[in-house]
């Protein structure tokens, strides 16, 4: 299972990278507002850190609007991929980006049949988004299997990027359904460390080893 960062923030990619678990990452508007950078030179940076694909969101609503956008976006570095809402506008783009080999992630998918159309349109990567539909007290990962069912049964080749992902459960509900990808906030990675047990068991590990150094 693959594991993306979901975030515009260089300080928190940086530390996931140095910690050997970045596979990638996803931003959006909303993230890429809360970064005090100008855009450029913001994504310019995300791409030269990551060793993986960067999901950059176009905003126009039409079709050309978007394929003109992920045009110029996907110049910016080899592992651009464009991110693109599912609306019909939206999926005629990523089909048209997809003859010219431009990769594209297709986001706010909330439902399975939504997965469906953007399979068949050709999209590299659709992006449930799990936590939103927890909120309006729908089961989010529920949708999650039916993409997968859906998907294995007539072999697409899109994959399934676990999306508004806000604790570790959805990661561990993520990867055994078989997930591809998870994209997480980057509290969420951290909180992926944290037992007890282990903090307990280092302490008394440590405090064990002090007895032996006395004898050494
Ligand atoms: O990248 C899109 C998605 O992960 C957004 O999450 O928390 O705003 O629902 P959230």
């Amino acid at each position: 299972m693959k594991f993306f960062l979901d975030t515009a923030n260089l300080e928190e990619i940086r530390k996931a990278k140095e910690w050997g678990l970045l596979d990638g990452v996803t931003t959006n508007p909303t993230l890429v507002s809360k970064e005090d950078m100008p855009f450029q030179g913001l994504v310019t940076e995300i791409l030269r850190l990551v060793d993986g694909p960067v999901s950059l969101e176009v905003v126009s609503e039409h079709a050309q609007g978007m394929i003109s956008e992920a045009r110029e976006l996907n110049k910016l570095g080899e592992n651009v991929v464009i991110k693109i809402p599912l609306t019909p506008e939206g999926l005629k783009a990523v089909k048209i980006l997809a003859q010219e080999g431009i990769k594209t992630n297709v986001t706010l998918c909330f439902s399975p049949t939504q997965a469906l159309l953007a399979a068949k349109a050709g999209a590299d990567y659709i992006s449930p988004f799990i936590g939103r539909l927890d909120d309006i007290s729908s089961y989010g990962m529920r949708l999650v299997e039916d993409i997968k069912d859906i998907y294995g049964n007539y072999g697409f080749e899109t994959q399934i990027i676990v999306a508004s992902i806000r604790h570790p459960m959805h990661v561990l509900e993520a990867a055994l359904i078989g997930a591809d990808i998870a994209t997480m906030p980057f509290p969420v990675l951290e909180k992926l460390f944290h037992h007890p047990l282990t903090d307990i068991g280092i302490q008394r590990f440590l405090r064990d080893w002090e007895k032996v150094k006395a004898r050494i």
